[in-house]
C-alpha cells in the first residue's frame, strides 16, 4: 500500500512534457474502411466510459470485445480511426495501467475505475457516486447537446461554457465530488478530444451533428460526410485547444489534493470528503 501511495504521484504526471513523436511506423498504412464497419457491441464485449475507446471498438480499430488492450493496440487505432499521433496517447494508455491488477493488458470496461482517469462532472455519464458512470446518459449529454445555440457547431468557447455547467451541475447533484487540477486538467483535454476527432483540429471547430452521433451512437458518422481528420491530431493541436477551452470554463478547485488512484485496492481519493 505504501509503494501504491508514492506511486499516486498526483499532478506531475498529467502536466508533464510528452516527448514527441512522428508518424513511425504507423504512417505508412493505408486503411481499409471496407474493414472498419460499425457493429454495435455483442453481449460479450466490454465497452466503457470512453466514447473515443468504445468507437474505435464499434469500427474494429481496437478489438471488438474491448479486451487485452495495451500501448501498442491504442496507439494503432488511435492513428487509423482518428489520426491521431502517439504523443496525444500514450499518458492515457500509461494511466489506464493502473486500473487493473493486470500487468500486461487492460480492458475497456477496466477503464471505468473512479480516481484513476475516470472522474465527476463527465459530459456524457453520471458520477460514480450518484450511479452510472460508465454508460452514455442522454440527460447529462443535454448540457452538451444544446450548447452553442443558433450554429451548428461546436467550439472552444462552448466547450468551456459546457464544462463549467456539468461542473456546477455536478457540485450541487454530488456532495462527495471530486474537482482538482488533476480531473480539470483530463476534463479539458476530453474537451479537445472531441472537437479535435470530430472537428478541424486546428480551429477545434466541430459539426455538431458529428459531435452528437459520436457520443451517443458511439459511431463514425462517415455516412453523415465526416472523414478522418488530413492534420495529424498532436500534443501540439490539442493543448491550444485544451488551454482555450479551459480558459472559458472559469474553472476553480472544489477542494482536495490531485490523487492518482494506483489500481483497485488504491484509495479513491487522498481526503475523504463528508
Ligand atoms: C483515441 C482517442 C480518444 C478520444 C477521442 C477520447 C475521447 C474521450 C471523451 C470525449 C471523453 C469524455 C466523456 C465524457 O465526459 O462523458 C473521454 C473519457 C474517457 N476516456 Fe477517452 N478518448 C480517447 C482516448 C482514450 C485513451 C487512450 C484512454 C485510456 C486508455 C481513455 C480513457 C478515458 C476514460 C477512462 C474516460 C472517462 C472519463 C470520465 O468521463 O469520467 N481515452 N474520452
Ligand atoms: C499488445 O497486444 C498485441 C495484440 O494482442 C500484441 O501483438 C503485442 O505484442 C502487444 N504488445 C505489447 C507491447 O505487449
Ligand atoms: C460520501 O463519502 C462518504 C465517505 O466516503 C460516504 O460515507 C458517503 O456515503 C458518501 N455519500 C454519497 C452521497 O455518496
Ligand atoms: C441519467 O442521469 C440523470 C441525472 O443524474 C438521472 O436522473 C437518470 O436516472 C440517469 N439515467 C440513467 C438511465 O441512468
Ligand atoms: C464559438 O462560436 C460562438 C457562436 O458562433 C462564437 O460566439 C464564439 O466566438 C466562437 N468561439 C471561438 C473561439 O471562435
Ligand atoms: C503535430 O501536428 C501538426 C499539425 O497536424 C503537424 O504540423 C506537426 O508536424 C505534428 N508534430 C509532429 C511532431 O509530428
Amino acid at each position: 500500500m505504501a509503494f501504491k501511495s508514492f506511486l499516486s504521484f498526483c499532478i506531475v504526471a498529467i502536466s508533464a512534457r510528452i516527448v514527441s513523436a512522428d508518424d513511425g511506423d504507423l504512417g505508412s498504412r493505408a486503411i481499409d474502411w471496407n474493414d472498419h464497419q460499425w457493429i454495435a457491441p455483442g453481449p460479450n464485449d466490454l465497452r466503457g466510459p470512453c466514447p473515443g475507446l468504445n468507437t474505435l471498438a464499434n469500427h474494429g480499430f481496437l478489438p471488438r470485445d474491448g479486451r487485452n488492450l495495451n500501448m501498442s493496440v491504442i496507439l494503432d487505432a488511435g492513428f487509423n480511426g482518428y489520426h491521431m499521433q502517439p504523443d496525444g496517447l500514450a499518458l492515457a494508455v500509461k494511466a489506464a495501467t493502473f486500473t487493473t491488477d493486470d500487468p500486461l493488458t487492460f480492458t475497456l470496461d477496466d477503464i471505468k475505475l473512479h480516481g484513476t482517469i475516470e472522474h465527476d462532472a463527465s459530459l456524457s455519464r453520471n458520477d460514480f457516486a450518484l450511479g452510472d458512470n460508465v454508460h452514455f446518459n442522454e440527460t447529462i449529454f443535454t448540457t452538451l447537446a444544446d450548447s452553442n445555440p443558433g450554429v451548428d457547431y461546436y467550439n472552444t468557447t462552448s466547450a468551456g461554457q459546457v464544462q463549467q455547467k456539468r461542473l456546477a451541475d455536478a457540485e450541487i447533484a454530488n456532495p462527495n465530488i471530486t474537482n482538482t487540477v488533476k480531473e480539470f486538467t483530463i476534463r479539458s483535454r476530453e474537451s479537445a478530444f472531441y472537437l479535435s476527432v470530430m472537428g478541424n483540429p486546428l480551429t477545434g471547430v466541430a459539426p455538431k451533428k458529428f459531435v452528437q452521433i459520436f457520443f451517443r451512437e458511439e459511431r463514425l458518422p462517415i455516412a453523415e460526410g465526416w472523414r478522418r481528420s488530413d492534420t495529424p491530431i498532436n500534443g501540439s493541436t490539442l493543448g491550444p485547444l485544451s488551454d482555450a477551452i479551459a480558459e472559458q470554463s472559469h474553472w476553480t478547485t472544489s477542494g482536495g489534493c490531485p490523487w492518482i488512484r494506483a489500481g483497485p485496492e488504491s484509495p479513491t481519493t487522498l481526503v475523504q470528503h463528508g
